[in-house]
């Protein structure tokens, strides 16, 4: 999985590091060092990328004495829980995400040394944007512009090259060979969220925001039926268990599954297990989108946010789990990838993870040394 790279690459540290989707991205760079707390992501990391140095650990605990020489960039993908819409949002002061603290003080430790990296970027879900009212989005900001960087942020929704909803915000800072900067926001990746977020930043901070141009890719070509494993390598519900689940759809997801059956020909859905409230009563749906994507792949908490892959062929219907090959090929993985044995630690990393192709549209467009000089030519 390693990427092939020249001797004179430029260098990445990859913190938060998962199962290593960043680095996937990064064409063309060494990535010198990663970290990570947690032991299955760890043996995921390591499976994939041996030959990086990777340290297991809380990086609050790292030393700039653990990283080795100096790099071009760190990325961190930071823990979201506590900025996450769906969780309860203690903000940057919350235990999980409270580690991207931890990481700036690393930082912070290596720009004394002189060997901080020029670029920083923070990948972060989106409610990074307003929790806190504001107050997280402008200290990440005011945190990531200290030792010069100008800092902006995009929201990139990995749908513009996978058939898989997920958005996710990433704030890049950059010093020294910077890309060009644009005078205002520009649509699809600084969104109406993004820009009332800045809006609300404080002068000083604004002082050193930039808002970085990146091209929109071209329309995807990719859909979900493109992404699944064949038929008859796949385990299909039984009828009784294909029967309970299908009784949680409501009446307008019926009716939608009803056309579907009607048009006759081979249709497939993502489905999904969502508590709503219904007269005030918390009832458990089955949600089904027929438009080619899937939703967000999540962390499988509780196992409620695994995926269900339904196929209507022929007027028959047919249910089954969203698989672990299938996850990782919607978040741009290559097969080639060594997953997990068990299907939860596999859906787990990559529920957790970031979106490959989305990592090498940053590093192609804004991050890669000389990309500002590219883009000016
Ligand atoms: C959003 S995930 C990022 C996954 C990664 N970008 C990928 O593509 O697989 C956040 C990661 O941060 C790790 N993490 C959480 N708290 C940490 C800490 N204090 N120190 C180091 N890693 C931590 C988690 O184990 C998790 O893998």
């Amino acid at each position: 999985m390693t990427n092939q790279v020249s001797s004179n690459a430029p260098t990445a540290w990859e913190f938060f590091a998962g199962g290593g989707l960043a680095g996937l991205g990064l064409d063309g760079w060494r990535v010198g060092f990663a970290n990570d707390l947690d032991a299955a992501k760890a043996r995921a990391f390591r499976a994939n990328h041996p030959d990086v140095p990777f340290h297991e650990g809380d990086v609050g605990a790292l030393t700039p004495a653990d990283l080795p020489g100096s790099a071009d960039l760190a990325w961190a993908s930071s823990p979201c829980q506590d900025l996450s819409l769906a969780g309860a949002r203690g903000g940057l002061a919350g235990r999980r995400s409270g580690a991207f603290w931890g990481f700036m003080e690393l930082m912070r430790g290596l720009e004394a040394e002189g060997r901080a990296p020029d670029r920083i970027v923070v990948e972060n879900v989106c409610g990074l944007l307003t929790s806190g009212g504001g107050a997280d989005f402008a200290a990440v900001c005011a945190a990531l512009g200290e030792g010069g960087r100008r800092v902006g942020a995009l929201e990139i929704d990995a749908a513009h090259w996978l058939p898989q909803s997920r958005p996710r915000l990433f704030v890049v800072a950059v010093r020294g060979d910077a890309p060009p900067e644009i005078a205002g926001p520009v649509a699809p990746f600084h969104s109406a969220r993004l820009v009332a977020a800045h809006d609300r930043l404080p002068d000083a901070v604004k002082a050193s925001w930039a808002w970085w141009s990146l091209a929109a890719p071209p329309r995807r070509n990719l859909d979900l039926a493109g992404m699944l494993e064949p038929d008859d390598r796949v385990a299909w519900f039984s009828d009784e268990r294909t029967k309970a689940a299908l009784a949680l759809l409501s009446p307008l997801h019926r009716r939608r599954l009803e056309a579907e059956r009607a048009s006759g020909g081979r249709r497939t859905a993502a489905g999904y297990r969502r508590v709503r409230i219904e007269d005030g009563v918390r009832t458990q749906r089955l949600e089904l989108r027929f438009d080619g994507m899937a939703g967000c792949l999540r962390t499988p908490a509780g196992g409620s946010s695994r995926q269900i892959v339904v196929v209507v062929d022929g007027g028959r219907t047919r249910l089954r789990w969203l698989t672990p090959v299938e996850a990782a090929r919607l978040m741009g993985v290559p097969d080639a990838y060594r997953l997990p044995a068990s299907a939860s630690a596999g859906l787990k990393l990559m529920g957790d993870a970031v979106a490959v192709p989305v990592v090498r549209a940053l590093a192609d467009g804004l991050l890669a040394p000389g990309a500002g000089r590219r883009a000016a030519a």
